[in-house]
């Protein structure tokens, strides 16, 4: 702690801050470009100066930039000072001469940090009279637009794309007053992290392009707390809605979880629930599939809750993309017995053992922000920025906090970001990566191992075997693989604080079992580690705490016809098994009730279909990767601007549904009362509870409003469906209102924050009002409850050793691969993604290409026992001989595992292609 004085007044800060962190934790105001938090401070745009005396006598003081001066013990500044104002006034207005002032046209407009400072500085005249520079601007790819005449020349964009988020295809060019910040030629971004240039830029220069189609300004728009439903990580996210369409997403600020960034796929992806062909109406199938009328609720749940009572048996499908809430009603309405998850059986027990191993292999699971916090990281089988892109991020900037390691040893603070990076150069803390293609983290890695599933778990194996003993050992082990073991036990012993990394997306239990041995031997010996194992999808982790029966016993109910009525909640099941097998149950099944947002295959086989609420329409509890219960709220009421539309949250569908099969009146529920339920019902999701404020959370007596004070129009929105405004919806489930009156302020502390603005801050950085310092927590807590505590367990090491992977002549097996673009059920579904994603291909090593007469780009027929499949061929330098590398995302068939026969396709076999 240091004690520092600001303006006459005491302070108590820390003194490992710089002084521009210290006073804005502290609440005061202080105008700042370049600086970032998460990135530090260069001393480039020259807006943080302040007055600092020598001491209380001193009466002249000097004029620092307070982003480059510590917050030593017995420091005096002032903000205030004339000369200190007058300074800041004349920077931004030479930042400000080459600005366009175009903030009428400009997208950034009423969420800029720009404007804020500017007024702030108290800059209102403008005294340039000559003509303008002028840059011409690029196409970025379709979710960047690029208006280069706003710059002011921070760094902060390529700070955070290249220094923070590694990518190489963004830089600056020129030198003097005419620098350049884009690519070197136009194209698409590559970063999966580029969307952080929007917020990054405290700028227009780079806007949301999926927003700019149906651009809204921030306080026209109605937020919610919600959460990314696109990966399991659980990155917290700010939805924006006008006239019943999402426009945005921005990053909601959680301290353990995204802290300041999300990836693309999370931030561009939410396109799917804006889709015009999405169910909005009850539909109705006949039993021979000829006819389809929609039907109005009351009708649907009759003829639905007619077909249910006189059916033999129901069951039920869940899914791990819906809410805990949702799958809970699903489990009530069918009875427990009846209750799949709807996840295949392997993936099923992959979660299950999953769930084990944190609970029991002796290490903690990490938080995202915790992950930084390691000095040397295991990664088995999982390409990151495929499976679980933020968690990528957080990797590098553990490798990347060496630099800041060796700066502490001489003298040098953390946020002195210029000298750390000068100093540590390409120093990086050790990251270990075995998977079978080369990654985006390859750039930081002091080991890369590019091999089969099998190979990747036998280095695991030997990796626990080399740290302990104990731990089995593996046979036949090639010189090669034992050196590389070593190398990589001897860099997790030696550093104070390792973390393996693993997970489910190459469908390998023995690789999930490596991991954990090498958990369990670093704990046995007593490391300070700690074990994060990735899983699929938003909600896997709730759904395995829940339980049920994996997805071909519930295919296997039907067919055997020991069930003719199935419910299926908000689930493709096309996307999971053979379609074959999905067919052949449902053709067997009498009635098929299906419940989405999405008018998926398994739609179109319903009988009833029920719209259901996509996730910016509902309220819900998933619980992410890290074993953290959090909630996401709606953000609007689907039915104000669309009053036809009959679409409801899922769990509300199941509860009335329930009620007329048991012809109960029961009248509605409120989401409180479903959450309670559920975490009556399963031991391991008590704490749900805990996750978020119920709905009788109030702040000053007041509900928390989803709308800006300056919100407008809203007696004029509605008047082309009717001149006279109708109430605003109330919500029962929630804190929140609908509308802007209702608590919006940062004074009072608050975990659920709808979207981040205080008085003069209307940007993003905002957020920083309402943590208790600068890029920390929340001042009322982190949301989100955490589910999966260790505990003691009988935990013995794993000792299924997969034999090592041989490649035959004229066999290859399949390895599917998850992809950040068009790999989910949902994001790929949005068009910005699927012009990202590009044409999926398989991956072959080149030699056995070579081997087959087929070259790069030409069609390749991929045929197993479960079917086939004709995509372009890609050669890899660096791939295992004898694998095939098939996208996620297309139909899943033929599957991970499988051997398959491989044949250079004939031209026309291009349009046998599923993809
Ligand atoms: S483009 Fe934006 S972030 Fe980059 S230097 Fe210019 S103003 Fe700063
Ligand atoms: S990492 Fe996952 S949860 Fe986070 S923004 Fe990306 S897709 Fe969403
Ligand atoms: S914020 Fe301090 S010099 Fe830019």
């Amino acid at each position: 702690m240091a004690t520092i004085h600001v303006d006459g007044q005491r302070y108590d800060v820390d003194g490992a801050d710089n002084l521009l962190d210290a006073c804005l934790s502290l609440g005061l105001d202080v105008p700042y470009f370049c600086w970032h938090p998460a990135m530090g401070s260069v001393g480039a745009c020259r807006q943080c100066a302040v007055k600092q005396y020598q001491d209380e006598n001193d009466t002249r003081g000097k004029l620092v930039m307070s982003c480059m001066t510590p917050a030593s013990d017995g420091s005096w500044i002032s903000i205030d000072d004339d000369e200190a104002r007058e300074f800041r006034a004349s920077v931004i207005e030479w930042l400000m001469i080459n600005h366009p002032h175009d903030c009428p046209v400009c997208e950034e407009g009423g969420h800029c940090h720009l404007q804020d400072m500017t007024v702030m500085t108290g800059h209102d005249r403008r005294r340039y009279r000559f003509r303008k520079r002028t840059h011409r601007n690029q196409y970025l790819g379709p979710f960047i637009a690029h208006e280069m005449n706003r710059c002011i020349t921070c760094y902060r964009c390529v700070r955070f794309y290249r220094d923070y988020a590694g990518g190489t295809d963004l830089g600056a060019f020129g030198a003097n007053d005419n620098i350049y910040f884009g690519r070197h030629q136009e194209g698409v971004l590559e970063s999966p992290f580029s969307g952080n240039l929007t917020e990054v830029c405290p700028t227009g220069v780079f806007t949301d392009q999926t927003h700019s189609e149906r651009y809204t300004r921030k306080w026209d728009l109605q937020f919610a707390p919600s959460l990314c439903h696109q990966c399991a990580v659980g990155c917290n996210i700010s939805p924006g809605e006008r006239y019943g369409d999402i426009r945005r997403i921005e990053n909601r600020y959680h301290g353990e979880v995204n802290r300041f960034f999300l990836c693309d796929r999370g931030r561009f992806g939410y396109g799917y629930v804006n889709r015009d062909d999405r169910p909005r109406l009850p539909e109705w199938r006949s039993d021979r599939g000829d006819e389809r009328v929609t039907l109005e609720v009351d009708a649907a749940l009759d003829r639905g809750a007619d077909r249910l009572r006189s059916a033999r048996r129901v069951i039920g499908i869940g899914s791990p993309r819906a809410s805990l809430e949702s799958n809970h009603q699903l489990r009530a309405l069918v009875g427990e017995g009846n209750f799949s998850t709807g996840i295949a059986a392997a993936e099923q027990r992959l979660l299950g053992r999953m769930q084990t191993l944190n609970r029991e292999c002796g290490l903690p699971t990490p938080t995202l922000r915790d992950v930084e916090n390691h000095d040397a990281i295991l990664i088995l089988g999982e390409d990151l920025i495929a499976s679980a892109a933020r968690v990528a991020l957080s990797v590098r900037q553990a490798a990347q906090a060496r630099r800041e390691a060796l700066a502490a040893e001489r003298g040098i603070p953390a946020w002195n970001d210029a000298a750390v990076r000068t100093l540590g150069q390409d120093r990086y803390h050790p990251v270990f990566i075995a998977y079978p293609a080369a990654t985006e983290l390859d750039d930081i890695t002091a080991g890369g191992w590019t091999l089969a599933p099998d190979d990747i778990a036998r280095l695991g194996f030997a990796v626990a075997h080399e740290i302990d003993a104990a731990a089995p050992a593996v046979d036949h082990l090639d010189a090669a693989t034992r050196e590389a073991a070593r190398e990589i036990a001897a860099s997790l012993l030696a550093a104070e604080r390792p973390l393996v990394i693993s997970g489910g997306s190459l469908g390998s239990e023995a690789i999930v079992e490596a991991a954990g041995n090498v958990a369990r031997a670093l704990a046995r010996r007593a490391c300070r580690g700690s074990l994060m194992l990735v899983r699929r999808e938003a909600n896997s982790t709730g759904l395995a705490l829940m339980g049920g029966a994996p997805l071909e016993w519930a295919l296997d109910e039907l067919e055997s016809r020991r069930a003719d009525a199935v419910v299926i909640l908000e689930n493709d099941l096309h996307q999971r098994l053979p379609s074959a097998r999905i067919e052949t149950a449902l053709d067997a099944a009498e009635t098929v009730v299906v419940l989405d947002h999405q008018r998926t295959a398994t739609w179109e086989r319903a009988h009833l279909g029920l719209p259901a609420a996509a996730f910016t329409e509902a309220d819900g509890t998933l619980v992410s990767l890290e074993g953290r219960a959090q909630r996401f709220f709606q953000v609007f009421d689907p039915a104000y601007m669309r009053p036809e539309t009959r679409i409801r949250e899922s769990w509300r569908w199941l509860h009335v549904l329930r009620a007329d099969v048991l012809r109960h009146d029961v009248g509605d529920i409120a989401l409180d009362a479903v959450t309670r339920d559920c975490a009556r019902h399963y031991p391991d999701l008590a704490a749900i509870i805990d996750a978020a404020p119920g709905a009788d959370y109030r702040v000053r007596g007041l509900k928390l409003a989803r709308e800006p004070q300056r919100y407008s129009g809203r007696t004029a929105m509605r008047a082309h469906i009717n001149v006279s405004e109708p109430r605003a919806p109330q919500d029962p489930d929630s804190a929140f209102t609908f509308s802007m009156e209702g608590y919006n302020g940062f004074d009072r502390p608050r975990e659920e924050v709808a979207f981040a603005w205080a008085p003069g801050w209307n940007s993003p950085q905002a957020w920083n009002k309402f943590t208790d310092e600068v890029g920390g927590h929340l001042r009322a807590g982190d949301p989100g409850v955490r589910l999966l505590a260790p505990r003691p367990g009988g935990y013995r090491y794993a000792d299924a050793i997969p034999a090592v992977h041989r490649s035959a002549e004229a066999e290859w097996k399949v390895v599917v691969l998850p992809r950040l673009f068009g790999g989910d059920e949902t994001s790929a579904r949005a068009a910005p993604i699927q012009t990202r994603a590009g044409a999926p291909v398989v991956r072959l090593a080149a030699d056995d290409a070579a081997r087959l007469g087929v070259s790069d780009g030409q069609p390749l027929r991929v045929a197993g026992e479960h079917g086939a499949l004709v995509l372009p061929v890609r050669c890899e330098a660096r791939w295992p001989a004898g694998t095939i590398g098939v996208p996620a995302g297309i139909e899943p068939w033929p599957a991970g595992g499988e051997a398959v026969t491989l044949a250079v396709a004939a031209t026309q076999a291009n349009e046998e292609g599923r993809a």
